[in-house]
């Protein structure tokens, strides 16, 4: 090593790692405020893709056919998932899975008590949104995610419930 190193690149070492305290608060605040959006960004993107699960559209029929019918049964997203489509009154539809939160017993469509009745345990959900009306069952029905399209209305994915 050259001996006239220090005296060719004089360095004052104390200088060189002194980091000021408002440099150092500066850093610190850029790394809470991302590590902030970036849990916040994680909790949103946990929250939404657990309750909100698209899967390959289901052709239900048409939106004559069924407003007409009332109420249609059908398997979604897999064969042995049922659920039921209900046609309101208004020209809208709603689907939710036929499974009971309880203990899985099918649930059966009570158009006159606008409700799902489940027999096993005297449960019951509204027909409007699946949420519960009375008995043991904790959480409400999932709903399948209805999309109405050139006349065809499709079962496109699953909404589980917030508190599910
Ligand atoms: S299984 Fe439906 S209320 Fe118990």
């Amino acid at each position: 090593m050259n001996e006239n190193h220090d005296a060719e690149f004089p360095i004052d070492w104390e200088e060189d790692n002194y980091i000021s305290r408002r440099e150092f608060f500066k850093f610190m605040t850029l790394a809470s405020g991302g590590l902030a959006v970036g849990s916040v960004g994680m909790a949103l993107w946990t929250a939404v893709s657990r309750r909100e699960r698209r899967f390959e559209p289901l052709r239900l029929g048409t939106v004559a056919a069924l407003t007409k019918k009332g109420s249609h049964e059908f398997q979604y997203p897999r064969p042995h998932d049922l659920c039921l489509l209900i046609a309101r009154n208004d020209g809208s539809f709603v689907a939710f899975s036929r499974r009971c939160t309880h203990l899985s017993c099918p649930v059966e469509y009570q158009p006159q008590r606008d409700r799902l009745y489940c027999p096993c345990h005297n449960g019951a959900f509204s027909a409007r949104d699946g949420s519960v009306l009375q008995g043991p069952p904790p959480h409400p029905l999932p709903q399948i995610m209805i999309d109405v399209r050139g006349g065809e209305v499709y079962a496109v994915g699953v909404r589980t419930p917030e508190d599910a």
